[in-house]
């Protein structure tokens, strides 16, 4: 274990995910990123499960003749075990039909961001937008996470996700444009000027929805689905007609076309400057495949867009944008205001 005493900055930034958990912070001159999968998988409880996952670094809880394992390790398990995993989160926000939601996605978070460095360390955590293509709120999520972090001991602020992939992606252009996060539960898209959002929303499809329809379509279990398209999968539409990369790839062109037509029925032309042309930055995991960038700018370019557009950008980390932009968020906030509290001694980790 190392203690450093440099300039190791005193804010956090946390991406709750529907599938991913992120944290980051500032350790000198390098944003340190913490990871784990937002979902766990139940098994019968039994000495030897016991013994086993004691003596593994697995994240799991026991609770009365069950236990739970948590995090990146559920998937293993859940194909050892021949079990689903189930997730916290459904759609961007705390799923109403999981009810170990609360708990496990606290015990996820709280792997994920440790403790604050000194009481009330400001944290930035995102949050989707409302979403338009269905009538679920955000509001309860949101609010139950602000007090499980300020329970953790943090200062919790919410972060529009869409913002926060303006704020890790367009530094370069005055905090100008719109951000997409292509999510797993939600795609969130976010205008911004000069830091200000302009308008936002999210909409309630991203990589779930094209795991289950593909799932669906060939008769196939969706974890397995998953798995195939976090593995080698690329948008070249030249493999595989009939088989699940065949599939994936024709609802992947359906959720851009359908994020794409909600753009263009959001954004109008009185949202954004005259003259001005905005660069789109995509980014979220489902962003990931080879040829989601370029297939993304042929379905931009033919759609009737009412703004002009410079360029679109990918990010270089989907994976790591909200998270990192959050931080952004929370470092830019501590130096516009003094340090109002007085580090405590430095936590163990
Ligand atoms: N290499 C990859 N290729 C294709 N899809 C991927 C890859 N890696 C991750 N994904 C998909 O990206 C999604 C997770 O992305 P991300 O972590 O950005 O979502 P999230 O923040 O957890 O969800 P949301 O923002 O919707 O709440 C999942 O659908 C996952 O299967
Ligand atoms: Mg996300």
């Amino acid at each position: 274990m190392t203690h450093r005493f440099d300039s190791t900055s005193m804010a956090k930034g946390l991406d709750v995910g529907t599938m991913n958990i992120l944290s980051a912070r500032q350790d000198a001159s390098e944003t340190v990123f913490v990871q784990q999968r937002n979902s766990f998988v139940e098994i019968e409880y039994s000495d030897m499960a016991e013994q086993m996952l004691s003596r593994s670094e697995v994240l799991h809880i026991r609770k009365d003749d069950k236990v739970y394992v948590v995090g990146d390790d559920a998937l293993n398990f859940a194909n050892i075990f021949n079990k689903e995993t189930r997730r916290p989160m459904q759609h961007g926000i705390l799923s109403s039909e999981e009810s170990s939601a609360i708990p496990m996605i606290k015990l996820i978070t709280e792997q994920v961001v440790g403790e604050p460095s000194f009481e009330n360390e400001r944290l930035f955590y995102s949050s989707p937008a409302d979403p338009i293509d269905s009538d679920l709120s955000t509001l309860y999520h949101q609010k139950t996470l602000e007090s499980m972090l300020g329970d953790m001991g943090y200062d919790p602020e919410p972060i529009n996700e869409g913002m926060a992939v303006i704020y890790s992606e367009l530094a370069d252009n005055n905090f100008t444009g719109l951000g997409v996060s292509f999510g797993a539960g939600m795609t969130n898209v976010c205008l911004a000027y000069y830091a200000v959002p302009v308008m936002k929303f999210s909409i309630a499809r991203g990589g779930d929805w094209v795991d289950e329809q593909s799932a669906q379509a060939t008769g196939t279990p969706v974890d397995k689905v998953t798995t195939i398209k976090e593995d080698d999968f690329k948008l070249d539409f030249r493999t595989d007609v009939g088989g699940v990369e065949g599939a994936l790839a024709i609802y992947y062109e359906n959720l851009l076309d359908y994020v794409i037509e909600h753009i263009s029925r959001e954004v109008d032309e009185e949202d954004v400057e005259e003259g001005l042309d905005v660069p789109v930055v995509v980014t979220g995991g489902t962003s990931s495949p080879d040829g989601f960038e370029e297939l993304f700018e042929d379905h931009l370019e033919d759609a009737s867009i009412p703004f002009s557009i410079s360029d679109v950008r990918q990010a270089n980390e989907p994976l790591y944008s909200v998270a990192s932009g959050a931080l952004v968020a929370a470092r830019s906030e501590e130096e516009d205001q003094p340090e109002q509290e007085e580090p405590m001694e430095a936590a163990e980790d």
